[in-house]
């Protein structure tokens, strides 16, 4: 079998990049090890920045996005001491939206799916070969057990931090931090007791509530690395949300209700350069992971597409100026969200050093009464220009 350019990984960053191809005449197929069940029932984070927004509606993909993301105008920044709306439309012109990825990768698949593009699930043991070459190719096994081969142009491997693509860069340079917490997420069958989303400091530790519908919260808890989830019953989860998040402060309530989800994740953030070898591109998780602090793991993922796109198809049109900048400029941005993603969470989750408590207290009290530290954080939070 032959293609343009195989993709492997069918999360937001391989089935994104597989649509704007397709917008440019580019023929892709897309690899992925999951089944579609399973890449669709995945939960994730939930906020778009204005930016993904803007690229998602003008490439066809904003109809139901339109009609059922919530459009936040900023979020809260609360401490024991003071609870402080930051407006990102009076500060820098522009808000967020708050959409599942779960949503967003499942407009993402009915549009491949409506196009007539090549989604190959459940396969096996992915190997790229030959990426040095003009004429790369990716062998795999497919859900029939059948041995199978693709040459191509162009491999693109958006296969998340745990897939073969990364590998195949040889001695690429990497940089992590792991860092000393992790959180406890919860889905919750119950209306938001909040209009914005609640970022709150508290000598327990962070907390932070946010949603997914009208009728569905998403809250989490900073908890300690290793922390093992059937040390927190329900009552436990709401009774530290509660006091995490002010219960009880000016007349705010936090409403309980059904779990219907947990789960702790890692806090990590980890780069790996270059994001190119030979006819090799890396995108998204392949390339890079931030903590979920800042909310930018998706929309870095939008953002590395939005620029690859591009480049891959002057590229198969005999150009490669883009493609040879691609990674340097990739990484510009991944970096300034790596660093907004380490700013909040270390002025957010606390340690057992009570001088950095001190710190944090004064830096939110500056994000809260500066307009200028207030910009900052909206202009990060909301998104760099893509272009
Ligand atoms: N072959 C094919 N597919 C693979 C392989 C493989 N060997 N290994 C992994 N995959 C698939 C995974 O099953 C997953 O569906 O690659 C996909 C990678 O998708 P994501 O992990 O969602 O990564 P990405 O598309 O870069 O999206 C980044 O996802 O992890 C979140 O917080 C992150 O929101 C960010 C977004
Ligand atoms: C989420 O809704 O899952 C979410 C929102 C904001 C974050 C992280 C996660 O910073």
């Amino acid at each position: 079998m032959r293609t343009q350019v195989v993709i492997i990984g069918a999360g937001p960053a391989g089935l994104l990049l597989s649509h704007l191809l397709a917008a440019d005449g580019v023929e892709s197929v897309v690899l992925e090890t999951r089944s579609r069940e399973y890449v669709l029932a995945r939960i994730r984070a939930g906020i778009l920045e204005h930016s993904s927004v803007e690229l998602l509606t003008d490439v066809g993909l904003g109809e139901r996005l339109a009609r059922e993301s919530m459009p936040h105008r900023g979020i809260y920044l609360h401490t024991p001491e003071q609870r402080t709306h930051l407006d990102f439309v009076d500060l820098v012109g522009h808000g967020i939206h708050v959409y599942g990825q779960t949503d967003l990768t499942r407009d993402l698949v009915d549009a491949r799916v409506r196009g007539g593009q090549q989604l190959v699930y459940e396969v096996t043991g992915t190997a790229l070969h030959d990426i040095d070459t003009a004429r790369p190719y990716v062998t795999f096994v497919d859900a029939d057990g059948a041995a199978r081969r693709i040459d191509a142009d162009v491999v693109v491997g958006c296969d998340g931090s745990f897939g073969p693509s990364r590998q195949a860069v040889p001695d690429p340079r990497t940089w992590e931090r792991t860092y000393p917490y992790a959180w406890l997420g919860v889905l919750a069958d119950v209306a938001p007791s909040t209009d914005e989303l609640i970022y709150a400091w508290h000598p327990d530790g962070f907390a932070m509530h946010s949603m997914r519908s009208a009728a569905v919260s998403r809250l989490y808890l900073q908890v300690p690395p290793g922390t093992d989830i059937a040390e927190w019953s329900d009552d436990r989860i709401w009774t530290a949300l509660a006091a995490r998040l002010g219960h009880g402060r000016d007349g705010w309530t936090l409403t309980p209700g059904p779990i219907t989800e947990k789960s702790v994740l890692p806090m990590r953030g980890f780069v790996a350069a270059p994001m190119r070898h030979g006819r090799l591109f890396l995108a998204g998780d392949a390339a890079h992971i931030v903590p979920p602090t800042g909310a930018k793991g998706l929309n870095l993922a939008i953002a590395d597409v939005a620029r690859l796109a591009p480049a891959l198809g002057a590229l198969l049109r005999g150009d490669g100026a883009l493609a040879a900048a691609y990674s340097d400029t990739a990484l510009a941005r991944v970096w300034r969200c790596q660093h907004f993603s380490w700013w909040m969470t270390t002025m957010l989750h606390v340690t057992d050093d009570p001088f950095d408590a001190q710190l944090q207290l004064a830096q939110l009290r500056w994000v809260a009464s500066s307009e200028a530290g207030a910009r900052g954080l909206a202009e990060n939070y909301t998104g760099l220009p893509l272009r």
